[in-house]
């Protein structure tokens, strides 16, 4: 089956190999799925393999992803199921040297800066980086991210099926830039795109009555060249 434009965008934002992939609320595995196969593509490659850790709360999908896994890559060894809440992934059973990316897509705003903030609290030692593609609230993530001290290494803004998604990468490795709370690489270049989503962000704050105006000065500095 053919992955959405926003699975398929997502997977290219993931660059190297990490040791360990996390796709979190994955629900049927897509993402990860699509990671599989990129590497699995790469076999021969002298690029390490990463492990992809499927995490998804309800056993049901789980077992179904299981079963679906063990059929489709049954000699590809580095997948892993684990049902369970994303805001406790057991990421203290692996060293502190192995780095994480660790996906975040497909769930609100709110419940996304709730998983970060508790990963990011149990695993201080660390490296962790997260790929985010939350729906809406995308102010407030941002500001949590900021507050965190997690830093930006790319952001990128997509329109799929008359809806925005804003994919934010970013990293505790204090050498990258700090992160917007508007956004900034996003914005670039992204031409009808970027004004439609400036617009109708802008919209949305205004609509608050004076509840968001610290989101409505912020989103009105926003230039797109
Ligand atoms: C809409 S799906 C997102 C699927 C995929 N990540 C995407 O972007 O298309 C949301 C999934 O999040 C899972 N979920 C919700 N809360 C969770 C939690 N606390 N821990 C793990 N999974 C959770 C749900 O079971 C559901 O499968």
């Amino acid at each position: 089956m053919k992955n959405s434009k926003r699975l398929s965008q997502l997977a290219t934002m993931v660059k190297y190999p990490y040791p360990h992939i996390w796709d979190c609320c994955c629900d049927h595995g897509f993402l990860g799925i699509e990671l599989l196969k990129q590497q699995h593509k790469k076999v021969g490659e002298s690029e390490r393999q990463s492990n992809i850790h499927f995490v998804d709360i309800v056993p049901t999908i789980m077992t179904q992803l299981s079963e679906k896994l063990s059929r489709h890559f049954l000699h590809q060894p580095l997948w892993h199921v684990h049902c369970l809440d994303v805001a406790s992934l057991p990421l203290s059973e692996y060293p502190v040297s192995e780095r994480h990316l660790i996906i975040i897509a497909g769930v609100g705003g709110e419940l996304t800066q709730w998983f970060v903030k508790a990963i990011v609290a149990q695993n201080p030692q660390h490296q962790l980086e997260f790929l985010l593609c939350p729906l809406r609230q995308h102010y407030q993530l941002r500001k949590t991210l900021s507050e965190l001290d997690l830093r930006l290494v790319d952001e990128q803004l997509l329109q799929e099926n008359k809806r925005f998604y804003e994919m934010i990468h970013v990293t505790s490795d204090q050498n990258y830039p700090e992160v917007s709370l508007v956004g900034n690489k996003m914005w670039h270049g992204s031409g009808a795109v970027g004004q439609a989503y400036l617009s109708r962000t802008l919209t949305h704050y205004q609509k608050q009555q004076g509840q968001s105006l610290a989101e409505v000065k912020a989103y009105q500095q926003v230039i797109i060249d």
